[in-house]
């Protein structure tokens, strides 16, 4: 058979598995941390430097990019992996949701939405089709559904409605996408915190067969045990031979919980976006560099690590350059927290081989408790 894109699990220990998708651009091992790229780029790292810490694929945004620079520019131009030069896998969000935290003015009806660009108030209209379509023109090789995530709290009735609009667009998207060798098409399980709304959507997206199914709608502001509550009730309708893709999340503790059970892919600005911060992540838990205890600590943020953000420069620099608002300082954050969850997502990736998930698990959690003082 010459469907070019597989997924193989090599090892499980318990629901968690370890494996890897097969795709023309590259291996992607799992479970997998995919550093975001909204706007074809990493934030303040060098792709090669992505790739480096064992990143095997990033994420763009359709949202940000049908804005700026266009996706038929983008098409012109050779497409996202030539564009930004990287030439691995690259995974691309629908648009929705940004939609829905980003930009003004919008409006959401069975068509699809219509909203007015955050950039220059332009409108613009995302449909089922139009987002495939962009997704395409972008380069994407797994490409996601147009969804409808609703932010929690809210009434049964408004879950349950974006619920099954969200599957009307998944059979519009994949209608759309159509057979693509070599490229996936994912769907999206919503649900918000109902059980038996997270059961119903994942057993109506397993009909359309599609190639990986994603959970949305958490990590929306939700307690971390109702996170993982849907992820329980979701997991049981997945089907073990396709990917599982918990999106937006999380923190690292978020991500060992999800992967004993059963997720296999992640995305999170957390690391980024906090590094830009002063905010760093490590094997001894998450410490604030602005804080002035950290003006004359003449450590290194880990001497073990492979990066030489974590093991080279010392934490009263890091804090000098966060303080003083260097861009050398969000660069070198940055580094360190994307090494660090690729170094996560290898050693959970090594402990599910070897049958000692709950070990590690338990192992890193001690580590992480000796910086939260
Ligand atoms: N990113 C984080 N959560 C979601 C979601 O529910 N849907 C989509 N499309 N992207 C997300």
């Amino acid at each position: 058979m010459t469907d070019h894109f597989r997924f193989t699990v090599a090892a499980t220990d318990g629901v968690a598995r370890t494996g890897e998708i097969r795709m023309p651009r590259g291996v992607i091992r799992t479970p997998a941390f995919m550093p975001v790229g909204t706007a074809g780029t990493v934030k303040a790292m060098y792709p090669e430097q992505v790739k480096a810490l064992g990143a095997d694929v990033v994420l763009g945004n359709t949202y940000h990019l049908m804005l700026r620079p266009g996706a038929e520019r983008m098409a012109r131009l050779g497409g996202l992996h030539a564009f930004m030069q990287w030439p691995y896998p690259i995974l691309t969000d629908s648009g929705g949701f940004q939609v829905m935290s980003l930009s003004g003015l919008r409006k959401l009806d069975e068509r699809g939405v219509t909203f007015r660009s955050h950039i220059d108030g332009t409108a613009h209209e995302l449909t089922p089709e139009r987002s495939i379509e962009i997704q395409g023109l972008l380069g994407a090789d797994i490409q996601m559904q147009l969804d409808e995530c609703v932010r929690l709290p809210a009434e049964r009735e408004a879950i349950a409605r974006a619920m099954q609009l969200s599957l009307r667009w998944a059979e519009r998207c994949r209608a759309a996408f159509g057979e693509q060798p070599g490229r996936a098409l994912f769907g999206i399980v919503q649900g918000g915190d109902v059980p038996a709304l997270r059961a119903e959507s994942a057993r109506a997206l397993v009909g359309l067969d599609l190639k990986g199914y994603a959970i949305g709608g958490l990590a929306v502001g939700e307690p971390q045990a109702t996170m993982l509550a849907m992820i329980e009730a979701t997991e049981p309708h997945l089907p073990v031979t396709k990917p599982r893709y918990l999106m937006g999340v999380g923190t690292p503790d978020d991500i060992v919980q999800a992967v004993s059970r059963g997720i296999d892919m992640f995305d999170c600005v957390m690391p980024t976006r906090a590094g830009r911060h002063g905010m760093v992540y490590t094997r001894f838990g998450r410490m604030n560099l602005r804080n002035a205890r950290f003006a004359e600590d003449n450590t290194p943020l880990d001497p073990e690590s492979a990066c030489p953000a974590a093991h080279l420069y010392t934490k009263a620099y890091l804090h000098h350059l966060v303080r003083a608002g260097e861009i050398l300082g969000m660069m070198l954050l940055t580094w360190n927290n994307l090494s660090y969850y690729q170094d996560l997502m290898a050693g959970l990736r090594r402990a599910i081989a070897a049958g000692r998930l709950q070990d590690f698990i338990g192992e890193t959690r001690e580590g992480w408790a000796r910086a939260e003082r």
